[in-house]
């Protein structure tokens, strides 16, 4: 027993619907805010794909995609999330948005006992926390893409984070969503962007070099090292967008050069070549 069964996502884009679809699928109320209704519509729309996905490759029973899409509501207002005991922040990197949304929750969620948690890759858990008033009870809970399938997620308190919310989120973690956690300090990138980010972008400069070609350099770790996908394949679906935020991050924390985005990097991204949503990275997608 978790203690948690009404969620709040706010957010519904490529986390937030992987957050919301796994809440649902493993049996919780949930609510899922965006910021209109077209938005809303999309959420919707990407969460019922990913379930017919999985019904097509015989993961899932008709019955129970019906059921989850059952517990699945969405609103335009974050005033409706008040009773959820748990809600889950999957918005754009962006801290002032960030922050004015953790305000409002504070204001709009009455349960004293209730968990404001931010999937942030990148934003201070403190800053967030800082604009509630109750900051302990605020944590960082840090999912992977695709959400559904992989089963990490990295816990991170603040300074001010108690035990008793850490420990309520790793139970819930692994007993309400069947994931596994490791804990972090409030330290941009964590752990895992902190290893990655390096390695994507020593991928884009080898690129940049012109030392392989793309598919090359991403047939080298595929192949040779046995990684799911290459490091540009794997860019392209974070998001060149997202990646240079959390490199720009973790450069402004740390000031180390590892971090720093290559210029074909933010070229790219001047260029509103995002990656897979945005059809254009460093491969093209139809
Ligand atoms: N949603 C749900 N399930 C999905 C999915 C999705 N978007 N994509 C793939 N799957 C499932 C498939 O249904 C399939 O399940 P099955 O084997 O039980 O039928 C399984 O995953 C494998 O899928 P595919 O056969 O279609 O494709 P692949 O074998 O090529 O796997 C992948 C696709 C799971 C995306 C795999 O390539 C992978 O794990 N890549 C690495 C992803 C990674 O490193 N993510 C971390 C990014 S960093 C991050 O998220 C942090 C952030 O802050 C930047």
């Amino acid at each position: 027993m978790t203690g948690i069964e009404r969620v709040g996502v706010v957010g519904s884009g490529l986390m937030g619907a992987g957050i919301a679809e796994v809440s649902a699928r493993s049996g919780l109320d949930v609510i899922v805010s965006e910021v209109n209704e077209d938005a809303a519509e999309a959420g919707r729309v990407r969460i019922t794909k990913s379930l017919d996905r999985a019904v097509s490759r015989g993961k899932l029973a008709e019955a129970e995609r019906d059921a989850t899409l059952g517990r699945l509501r969405f609103t335009t207002s974050l005033a409706d999330l008040a009773d959820r005991q748990l809600v889950i922040e999957a918005i754009a990197e962006n801290e002032q948005l960030k922050t004015g949304v953790f305000a409002e929750l504070d204001r709009v969620v009455t349960d004293p006992a209730a968990i404001l948690a931010s999937n942030t890759s990148s934003i201070p858990i403190a800053k967030l926390a800082g604009a509630t008033r109750r900051p302990a009870q605020v944590i960082g809970v840090h999912f992977f893409n695709p959400v559904p399938v992989l089963k990490l997620v990295e816990l991170v308190p603040s300074l001010v984070t108690s035990e008793e919310t850490v420990q309520r989120i790793e139970t819930f973690a692994a007993d309400g969503l069947g994931k596994q956690s490791i804990r972090a300090k409030d330290r941009s990138g964590f752990v895992v962007n902190a290893l990655l980010v390096p390695y994507l972008f020593s991928a884009i400069r080898m690129y940049e070099s012109g030392i392989a070609t793309a598919e090359d350099i991403d047939n080298g770790m595929v192949l040779g090292c046995a990684h799911p996908m290459g490091p540009l394949t794997l860019s392209d679906m974070v998001g060149l967008d997202t990646l240079k935020a959390i490199g720009d991050s973790m450069y402004g924390e740390y000031k180390e050069q590892l971090y720093a985005a290559p210029p074909l990097l933010e070229r790219m991204v001047d260029a509103g070549h995002y990656g897979k949503k945005s059809g254009q990275g460093f491969y093209s997608y139809s």
